[in-house]
């Protein structure tokens, strides 16, 4: 495995796997991996011939008293799980190396349709600040693939419809939601979270489990199903955001005519800002 800092140094090691006729998948991160990321990097192993993960926080994408400050960072340990999984190029930029301006003064990439919405209504700039950086890193990489987790559900949509826009030669692939035994979706903001929290965190889980199994059984009153789901969140402690059921092509909210459903859903729980969703086909 090699690990390269610049921009140049990973176009030299793509052009030599090119023209040695290798297929390149990439996945982007933020690094503080865990079986989440490295379910990605597997999934991309089985894709190309050579895997590229790129390790960067970046900074466009949190707002001003967000916790980009003090979000993970354990490059050390992130290396090494790569190493292991037989990786073959890590890419770690420093900031000035994506953004040698400043992150304020650029180019940005806004996916207008589906920005606006759930986490794009509460985090603005959000989506700009990661469908600019990932613009850049596909630039960088130029892969085949790019390889995105279903947990950041809306993040996933908002790539696949920026790629399909402009154009971009890559093919993203969505790969399953990683969970620990409690359900609680695997995230790097778990770390937040003390251990009793962890315990409670799991209701996020249960709870989209639970509207999911009513929408099944037949409930299509949608508007009831979000309340409840709001109180249940607020009993057990969380601060919820929202808990939207919609269509998983338009992020809208769900008619009675679609079938292909997903409930998004975020709250705070302690220092922690936690999402998820769950599927539903009718
Ligand atoms: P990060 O939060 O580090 O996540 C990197 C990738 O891992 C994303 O595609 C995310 O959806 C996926 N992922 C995280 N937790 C997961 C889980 N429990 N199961 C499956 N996949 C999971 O998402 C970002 O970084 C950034 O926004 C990025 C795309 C790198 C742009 O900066």
């Amino acid at each position: 495995m090699k690990t390269v800092y610049s921009i140049n140094d990973t176009r030299d090691y793509i052009r030599r796997a090119r023209a040695q006729g290798r297929s390149i998948a990439f996945v982007p991160t933020m690094g503080n991996l865990h079986d989440g990321h490295l379910s990605l990097v597997k999934k991309a192993k089985e894709l190309a011939d050579e895997v590229v993960v790129s390790i960067y926080v970046n900074q466009l994408q949190f707002g001003p008293n967000e916790d980009y400050d003090s979000y993970p960072r354990t490059f050390e340990e992130d290396q090494a799980l790569l190493e292991a999984l037989d990786v073959q190029l890590v890419f770690a930029p420093s900031s000035h190396e994506i953004y040698p301006e400043g992150a304020e003064h650029h180019t940005v990439v806004r996916v207008d349709a589906l920005d606006g919405m759930h986490c794009g209504k509460s985090r603005p700039g959000f989506f700009t600040g990661i469908a600019t950086v990932v613009t850049k890193l596909f630039n960088i990489v130029q892969p085949d693939y790019a390889v995105f987790g279903e947990k950041d559900f809306q993040q996933l949509c908002i790539i696949r419809k920026m790629v399909n826009d402009l154009m971009l030669p890559v093919e993203i692939i969505g790969a399953p939601i990683a969970r620990a035994e409690n359900g609680l979706a695997l995230s790097s903001r778990n770390g937040y979270l003390s251990a009793e929290e962890k315990q409670t965190a799991s209701t996020l889980y249960q709870t989209l489990s639970a509207a999911r199994e009513s929408i099944i059984a037949g409930d299509r009153n949608y508007d009831a199903l979000h309340r409840d789901a709001f109180v249940k969140l607020a009993r057990a402690g969380f601060k919820p955001d929202y808990f939207n059921i919609v269509s998983r092509h338009t992020l809208q909210p769900a008619t009675l005519a679609d079938k292909e459903l997903v409930i998004l859903a975020a709250a705070a729980l302690g220092r922690a800002r936690l999402i998820d969703n769950i599927q539903i086909d009718l």
